[in-house]
């Protein structure tokens, strides 16, 4: 099966469709799986600290089969699941990642030991919830880049949030204490093309210096402060 990668970031951003059905003899190997993972994995995250994790699921899929809801074709034909995880311990990586910059010169030590002194009373300040809220804004950049990357790679994706999150976790041994679940994706090679999808209109979505005119934001013209 051959492989049409790109280069071309356009070329990659709009032929990125999600795909639900895979062609069932495509296989991904750990080599390139893993250059894909740290390829997204450059996302970038709230101080660096990275707090998405992965559990590639490529062998004995049918485990979550009642678990994946309407989501079935993605889960037999793909090439794997990816359950893209949040860390809720995340912060705990700080020494380790900043040192890390530190001997490639990327930091200097009085950074480092600024943001070490600075972190702990920023952390123990944040509720659980809050932890929590900037855990899925970064799962969720490392997820598109995840795709975007993976289409460059000449592969497809459906990002899945249709399924049984706990259930899922327990069954492939993750802590449901210490994760958080951010979406499922499934990966492999299109066997049939994605459905297209619309978008609404820009001027929905965009206002310029105050709120009006946009989807669910007040029609009405307040005029900007000076
Ligand atoms: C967080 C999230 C959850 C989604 N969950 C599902 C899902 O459970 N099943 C599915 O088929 N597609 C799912 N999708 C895919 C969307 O339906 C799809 O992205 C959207 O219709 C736009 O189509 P496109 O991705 O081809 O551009 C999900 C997308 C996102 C971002």
């Amino acid at each position: 099966m051959e492989k049409t990668q790109s280069t071309d970031f356009f070329d990659v951003m709009n032929n990125r469709h999600s795909v639900k059905n895979y062609d069932q003899s495509v296989k991904i190997s750990h080599l390139e799986m893993t250059e894909m993972l740290m390829e997204a994995a450059k996302a970038p995250s709230s101080v660096n600290l990275q707090p998405w994790r992965f559990v590639v699921v490529d062998e004995h899929k049918e485990r979550l089969e009642s678990l994946v809801r309407f989501n079935q074709n993605q889960l037999n034909t793909s090439s794997a699941m990816i359950l893209i995880l949040g860390d809720m311990n995340h912060p705990d990586y700080a020494e380790e990642i900043f040192a890390d910059a530190v001997e490639k010169n990327l930091m200097s030590q009085e950074v480092k030991d600024y943001y070490m002194n600075a972190l702990p009373g920023v952390f123990s300040k944040m509720t659980k919830q809050q932890i929590r809220e900037n855990t899925l804004i970064d799962g969720g950049l490392v997820a598109m880049q995840l795709m975007l990357v993976a289409k460059a790679h000449g592969y497809d994706t459906n990002p899945i949030g249709g399924f049984e999150r706990k259930e899922v976790m327990q069954a492939l041994g993750v802590d449901t204490e210490r994760y958080v679940p951010i979406m499922l994706l499934a990966i492999g090679k299109a066997a049939k093309p994605a459905h297209p999808s619309v978008r609404l209109p820009i001027e929905k979505l965009v206002s310029w210096n105050h709120a009006d005119g946009v989807v669910g934001m007040p029609a009405k013209k307040v005029e900007a402060r000076k």
